[in-house]
């Protein structure tokens, strides 16, 4: 091009304001979730001691505290002293580093605006949204933005244009069966709000504790808890939190099923004759309300009028899943209640008693939310369902006028990989549904049973798989690269620590507890390739966990998706996708699996002094089995040297039929990596 048509083409652009920032792939940056549009030009915005947020048109207090974080998180991560925060509204907010504008101050609730847009220029940042809460986003986008060289801090030149794909993107915590204090609840909700997240549903009751206090019925508290439970004043501190966060909060308490502790402090209120105590195991247990009685819905009329003025969402959730018909059947009053109402097993009992409760939730102005046994036909169309059990009653629900949310696929209590539930959609391209139907799914929630964590193990489950469902739930379903999601997510988990998350920092702890105080070294190299056993394996392998077993064992420990066991997975992967004599690659695996050979003779010293450790002590021996194994094959491949027929059986002789070796609960996380070099050296090697 010659001069004067370039100026000429960039008079027109500024003329027009035409964009010069080229579009960049969403998967560059360390962003999670991945924006809907971002554009970069090479530059950079310098942070420096000066940095200074001015807010511009409508400032809310929420936008206020949120600014103050982001300038007080900035200030952690770069040790920049900056200036007193002032974010005060400014009418000369043009000498400010970064200028904030929105427009109005959003509502907690389906469907608020949550879109922003940032610029940032080598000579300020500029976030814009039409809500605080969109801004909020944005200010969460340009913390993860924030990038370093010799010359200091900085955020890249960017464009962003953001908005959420799905209104309802949440996670579940199961408070019941363990109770998780206020403190593991308030630094979650800042991991949520980190990575975008809007709802915070509490799981409040189950067969294991009650745990919310009641003004009208104080023995709830003190027979159906164990004395853990949130005071009113704790659920308000709570509620407060996450709406300074853009998070709302959905209660709920599992009725008429899931119910036994509220049966320990009400009795008259169960179907059977009890004696009732509150649940110490774990399962599907037979406890149910009496549907037939009217003290029943006068007791959850007064107990929800109480809770439902301490939750201001639109949408309570009264669980619903998993019932018996063992109560029902044998308690005679209700079979004659269900004949003469026309009422004909135990679904028909099940939709009289939701449509009961239903009233109730009408009467204080909520929605009704449920597990997606609540999806009957007698019930209106105005409730929403939390798809547990398959994609399927999702897509149903949407075909007949319910709106839905899915939970299939997300349940972090089973410890599968990050990809298996990044890859999970909601809505997959391939559904047949009408724009309607489509419009009805919501988004989803990640599900933290909490059966085998407390509060010391939950972060660790949540965290950061999380990060990566929020993805799915916010970024276009184009975003869905495996290797880029993992790149990422490592940052990004990283950075969560500084909310206070304890998934990265509680297992040296642990480690030193389980090593009685011992070097953690040898330790931490087993744990570093191992995992819990996957799905409820745990709950069948010997083992009888209950509320009061310890939750602290190398297990427990364990990561989910353990990084270093990933790492030598991708590298065995990229191996034999690579030219196959590139010497440099097999070393490298050679180093690794020498390192896991000689790790049980120092391992061993360890667990002679700490008897918690036992249980791992064969497999620390598999570690070095199938390390020798590794290397073997790694010789024979180097050596072309082909196997003996069956060598690899042989050789594993403790594999399990599923090809995993477990001990502890616990699995090895390289054994397929080490069977792949084996078909190599079969593949490659001459006889
Ligand atoms: C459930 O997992 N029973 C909702």
């Amino acid at each position: 091009m010659n001069g004067k048509l370039f100026l000429f083409c960039v008079c027109i652009m500024v003329f027009l304001n035409i964009e010069t920032f080229p579009q960049t792939d969403v998967n560059s940056f360390n962003l999670m979730p991945a924006p809907v549009k971002i554009s970069y030009s090479e530059g950079k915005y310098r942070i420096t001691k000066d940095f200074t947020v001015a807010i511009k048109g409508n400032s809310s207090e929420r936008l206020y505290n949120a600014s103050a974080r982001t300038v007080q998180r900035l200030s952690g991560r770069t040790g920049l002293f900056f200036p007193e925060f002032s974010g005060a509204k400014s009418d000369n907010a043009s000498s400010a580093s970064m200028i904030i504008e929105t427009d109005k101050t959003g509502a907690l609730v389906l469907n608020e605006d949550e879109s922003y847009s940032l610029d940032v220029s080598a000579q300020n940042v500029s976030l814009k949204a039409k809500t605080d809460i969109g801004a909020l986003r944005g200010l969460e986008t340009l913390l993860q933005l924030l990038g370093a060289d010799e010359n200091g801090y900085f955020f890249p030149t960017v464009k962003i244009e953001d908005s959420p794909r799905f209104p309802w993107r949440g996670l579940m915590i199961d408070a019941s069966r363990h109770f998780m204090p206020v403190e593991v609840i308030k630094r979650n909700i800042d991991g949520l709000a980190a990575v975008k997240m809007n709802v915070l549903h509490l799981h409040l009751s189950d067969n294991q504790g009650v745990r919310v206090e009641s003004k009208i019925y104080p023995q709830l508290q003190k027979l159906a808890s164990d004395g853990n439970y949130y005071t009113q004043e704790q659920i308000k501190e709570i509620v407060a939190y996450a709406a300074e966060r853009g998070i709302r909060v959905i209660p709920e308490f599992d009725i008429p099923w899931h119910s036994t502790a509220w049966f320990a402090a009400l009795p008259e209120l169960a179907s059977g004759s009890g004696p009732y105590k509150i649940e110490r195991k774990w399962g599907v247990f037979d406890p149910v309300f009496n549907p037939s009685k009217d003290a029943t819905y006068e007791f959850f009329d007064k107990f929800f009028g109480e809770m439902t003025a301490l939750f201001p969402d639109e949408y309570f959730h009264i669980g619903g899943d998993e019932g018996t018909k063992v109560e029902w059947t044998a308690n005679k009053d209700i079979q004659e209640f269900m004949k003469k109402n026309n009422l004909s097993g135990i679904h028909a009992m099940h939709s009289y008693f939701n449509l009961r409760i239903l009233k109730v939730l009408t009467k204080y102005n909520k929605k009704m939310i449920g597990w997606d046994e609540i999806l009957m036909p007698e019930m209106p169309t105005s409730i929403v369902i939390q798809s547990w059990r398959g994609q399927k009653s999702l897509f149903e629900s949407a075909k007949k006028g319910y709106m839905g949310i899915l939970s299939n696929g997300y349940y972090i209590d089973l410890i599968q990989p990050t990809d298996f539930h990044y890859l999970n959609d909601p809505l997959p391209d391939t559904i047949k549904l009408t724009a309607e139907e489509k419009s009805r799914i919501l988004g989803g929630e990640a599900t933290m049973w909490a059966e085998l964590v407390t509060p010391e193990t939950v972060d660790s489950r949540i965290w950061p798989r999380t990060a990566a469902i929020a993805e799915r739930f916010w970024s276009p379903s184009s975003v869905k690269d495996v290797k880029s999601m993992y790149a990422r997510l490592d940052r990004v988990s990283v950075q969560l620590e500084e909310l206070g998350l304890t998934h990265i920092k509680n297992q040296e702890m642990m480690l030193r507890r389980l090593t009685n105080n011992n070097d953690t070294k040898a330790l931490k190299t087993l744990v570093d390739v191992i995992e819990p056993v996957k799905l409820y394996t745990r709950h069948s392998l010997g083992v009888k966990y209950t509320s009061y077993s310890p939750y602290t064992r190398v297990v427990d420990a364990a990561l989910p998706d353990a990084k270093i066991a990933r790492d030598f997975r991708n590298d065995v992967d990229d191996y034999l996708l690579s030219s196959k004599n590139n010497t440099e690659e097999l070393n490298k695996l050679k180093d690794q699996l020498l390192i896991w050979k000689n790790n049980d003779a120092e391992l061993q010293k360890v667990i002679k002094k700490s008897p918690i450790l036992n249980e791992i002590s064969d497999l620390s021996k598999e570690l070095t089995e199938v390390s020798e194994i590794g290397l073997q094959a790694i010789d024979m491949i180097i050596n072309k040297k082909k196997p003996e027929a069956n060598w690899f059986i042989v050789q594993m002789g403790t594999l399990k039929k599923d090809g995993s070796i477990s001990f502890g609960q616990s699995e090895l996380m390289i054994v397929t990596a080490v069977e792949k070099l084996f078909a190599a050296a079969n593949n490659f090697g001459q006889n």
